[in-house]
């Protein structure tokens, strides 16, 4: 078997999980090199055998035998990670998001357009068997027109008012899966969007200019509307559920739970709680995703979710941000034809 030699940049807590799966998941992988900043990371590639370990992820790009990129440092390295590695021919597969500027992510999209390289970005929730059995029930007419999605997108805890700082705020950061999620189950553009948000978990999240509790909706050109509403802290776990109604039925999923007992008492009823997090409730998904991208390698096919997907989610992001400060509808366009960054 003729073997993609792979090299991962970052293993913090993404790079951990796809190189887990890539080593032992993947025999038609070897992953070749591991960069991270950090130096204490060269302790993983010793216990991955991963022959290859740098600090300066130029040397993983450099290096001939990387046939393939998987990009899971920082957001704000992304750009600089993908440019390297597209322009020196490299497959790539990046977490979201790939920028947190519109225009760079549209220069992105037309480097990678020109180069043929296969492009992939982290858009995971596409790929879990939940979200993946309602949209096969979309697709096969059993929904109908999708009318109305409905998205509860909430963590168990916020992370830290670095990560805050640097994230670029929760609707391009957090909120941008459920945009992507929105659309998948659309199967149409957004038009408008319109936001509230509130600081209501934890002031130093306000203080670092943020929100941590929203609800956005957005319209479709198909006449579908979304609603999303997240929250940074759901006490009870991360809450996870999509519903799309439709003209001939509705499909939804429940949250996934270690396991599904019932208990029932003289007070009353409980069983568990949802999945704590991403690393648990997202987790085939991280392996499908990964098995999308390498058979696309074999197969010499484009992934079907790409740098497009990444520039719109960013655009209603940016939107929703506009919204939430100006408090009115925002139609996309006027985010795309002026290429505004996060920041506005
Ligand atoms: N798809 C998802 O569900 C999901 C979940 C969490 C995070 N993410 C995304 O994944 C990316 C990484 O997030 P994380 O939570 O793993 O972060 P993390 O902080 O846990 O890991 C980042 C790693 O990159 C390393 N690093 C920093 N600068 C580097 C550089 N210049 N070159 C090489 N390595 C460098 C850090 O030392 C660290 O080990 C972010 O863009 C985030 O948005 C996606």
């Amino acid at each position: 078997m003729n073997k993609i030699n792979v090299g991962i940049i970052g293993v913090g807590r993404m790079g951990r999980i796809h190189l887990d799966n890539l080593v032992l998941k993947f025999p038609e992988v070897n992953v070749v090199a591991i960069s991270d900043v950090l130096e204490s990371s060269k302790s993983l590639a010793e216990q991955y055998n991963v022959p290859n370990f740098y600090t300066d992820y130029r040397d993983l790009i450099s290096n001939p035998d990387v046939e393939a990129v998987v990009i899971c440092s920082p957001t704000d390295r992304h750009a600089e990670n993908i440019l390297a590695a597209v322009t020196a021919g490299k497959q790539v597969f990046c977490e979201k998001p790939m920028d947190l500027s519109l225009e760079t992510v549209q220069e992105l999209e037309d480097i990678i357009e020109a180069s043929g390289v296969k492009f992939m970005l982290g858009f995971n929730r596409r790929f879990d068997p939940n979200f993946k059995k309602i949209k096969s029930l979309i697709n096969e007419g059993k929904v109908g027109e999708p009318h109305i999605v409905k998205i509860t997108s909430r963590d168990p805890a916020p992370p830290p008012v670095s990560y805050i700082k640097s994230s670029g705020g929760m609707f391009v950061d957090m909120t941008i899966h459920d945009f992507d999620m929105a659309r998948f189950m659309a199967g149409s553009e957004v038009k408008q969007v319109f936001a509230v948000g509130k600081n209501l978990v934890d002031p130093e999240i306000g203080k670092a200019g943020d929100i941590d509790t929203a609800v956005i909706t957005l319209t479709f050109e198909n006449g579908c509307i979304a609603t999303i509403d997240n929250s940074r802290q759901a006490v009870y776990g991360y809450d996870q559920r999509v519903e799309v109604f439709g003209s001939a039925g509705m499909a939804g999923t429940t949250n996934n739970t270690p396991d599904n007992h019932y208990y029932y008492d003289k007070n009353g009823q409980s069983g568990p709680l949802p999945l704590n997090f991403f690393m648990d409730r997202y987790i085939d998904s991280y392996y499908n995703e990964m098995r999308e991208f390498i058979d696309c390698l074999n197969k010499n096919e484009k992934p079907n979710v790409g740098a497009k997907d990444g520039m719109v989610s960013l655009a209603i992001g940016i939107a929703a941000n506009i919204s939430m400060k100006e408090n009115r509808v925002v139609a996309l366009e006027e985010i795309t034809e002026k290429n505004v960054s996060v920041s506005s």
